[in-house]
């Protein structure tokens, strides 16, 4: 299932030992969003293609496989072969942002480019139509449970205003301290793509979690 709002639970918030019991426990997911860190671009590790490559066997929702990563340009296609759905590097770690997009593609992939919080957006509004999403982070990359950067909103609204006037079919996608109290406002600036960790893991029913957060996302819709 994906449709507008999109609610992909990280499962860097999922007990890892438990990994298949999770994934059965978000069934109403539209992606299941896949933390992959090298302890380099940012400052913790989780797991690398072996692991994704069994979470994507196991799952039953499409993979949103998000790298934090150094030399995306080497790395990223592998993920796009193991045959994720999805697959979103950094811009501030890719050398050739716009040939890794292409390759991505070409392999089967949608092509998602982030930015941490105080990385400008602009040089991708020639770049919208070559990207499937974008990703604009609400805290900085590394750890769940963080609390939502406001301050990022402006950035969102622009990537939205950009896109209406291309008329671009790219998903914005918004990660970090996600939850139901912040969702609208990122609903409003724009996003239709919603990361939610600890909102979805912490909660007793994640699948109640994740219709609760897709709700009050469609209330606040953008466009
Ligand atoms: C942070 C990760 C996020 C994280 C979000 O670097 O990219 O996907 O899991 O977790 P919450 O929703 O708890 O902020
Ligand atoms: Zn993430």
């Amino acid at each position: 299932m994906s449709s507008v709002p999109r609610i992909n639970p990280s499962i860097l918030a999922a007990d890892f030992v438990n990994m298949q019991a999770e994934l059965a426990r978000i069934a109403a997911a539209d992606f299941v969003h896949v933390d992959v860190m090298d302890n380099h671009f940012v400052p913790n590790l989780t797991f690398g293609p072996q692991m994704v490559e069994r979470i994507q066997a196991t799952s039953p929702v499409p993979l949103d496989v998000h790298l934090m990563i150094d030399d995306p340009d080497r790395w990223a296609p592998g993920y796009a072969e193991l045959g994720a759905a999805s697959v979103t590097f950094h811009l501030e770690a890719a050398r050739e942002p716009l040939s890794l997009a292409r390759r991505l593609r070409d392999i089967g992939a949608r092509a998602g480019v982030a930015v941490k919080p105080a990385t400008p957006v602009d040089a991708l509004f020639e770049l919208l139509d070559e990207f499937d999403q974008i990703l604009v982070m609400t805290v900085e990359p590394g750890f769940g449970g963080q609390g939502f950067m406001p301050e990022t909103m402006p950035k969102l609204r622009r990537l939205a205003e950009e896109a209406r006037r291309r008329d671009a079919q790219v998903w914005l996608q918004v990660d970090g301290g996600i939850s139901e109290s912040t969702i609208a406002q990122a609903a409003e600036a724009g996003a239709d793509t919603f990361v939610a960790g600890s909102a979805v893991f912490g909660n007793d029913d994640p699948d109640a979690a994740i219709s609760a957060l897709r709700e009050i996302a469609a209330a606040h819709a953008h466009r």
